[in-house]
């Protein structure tokens, strides 16, 4: 099964061979300690920098693209934003600070990715914006 490194909190999960998981999604589910605030794609918080298997990502998003502008090319993309179809590491600033996810918006945000599909889910991470390659 592929895994996914969380390298800046230590931490790794594996998901089964053939799909395709947001990033954000399976770390608030396994509590794997990447920030994140506004979930759409909008404040950067969730940035990351894929340290291995960029080949096994989904491509730029329109948003990431706006986002991130020229950090694209050192590898850094927006963990809401982005899926893994096989073995990744990734690392981020330990001195990123989040949303609280025990406030009132966390709690809602969370609960609305924690439920969400890739598919369908366009309350959680906005699919309109189509995807291309970098
Ligand atoms: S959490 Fe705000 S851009 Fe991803």
């Amino acid at each position: 099964m592929p895994v996914i490194r969380f390298l800046t909190s230590g931490k790794e999960i594996e998901f089964p061979e053939g799909e395709e998981v947001n990033i954000l999604r399976i770390s608030l589910r396994h509590d794997l300690g990447l920030p994140w605030s506004c979930a759409s794609g909008l404040c950067g918080t969730d940035r990351i920098t894929i340290v291995e298997g960029a080949e096994n990502l989904s491509g730029v998003r329109r948003r990431e693209r706006d986002r991130l502008g020229e950090l694209l090319d050192d590898n850094v993309r927006l963990a809401c934003q982005t899926y893994a179809s096989g073995d990744l590491a990734i690392a981020w600033d330990p001195d990123q600070k989040g949303i609280d996810e025990d406030s009132r918006a966390g709690k809602r945000l969370k609960t609305v990715w924690m439920e969400g599909s890739k598919h369908g889910d366009q309350s959680a991470d906005d699919g309109s914006d189509k995807a291309e390659r970098a």
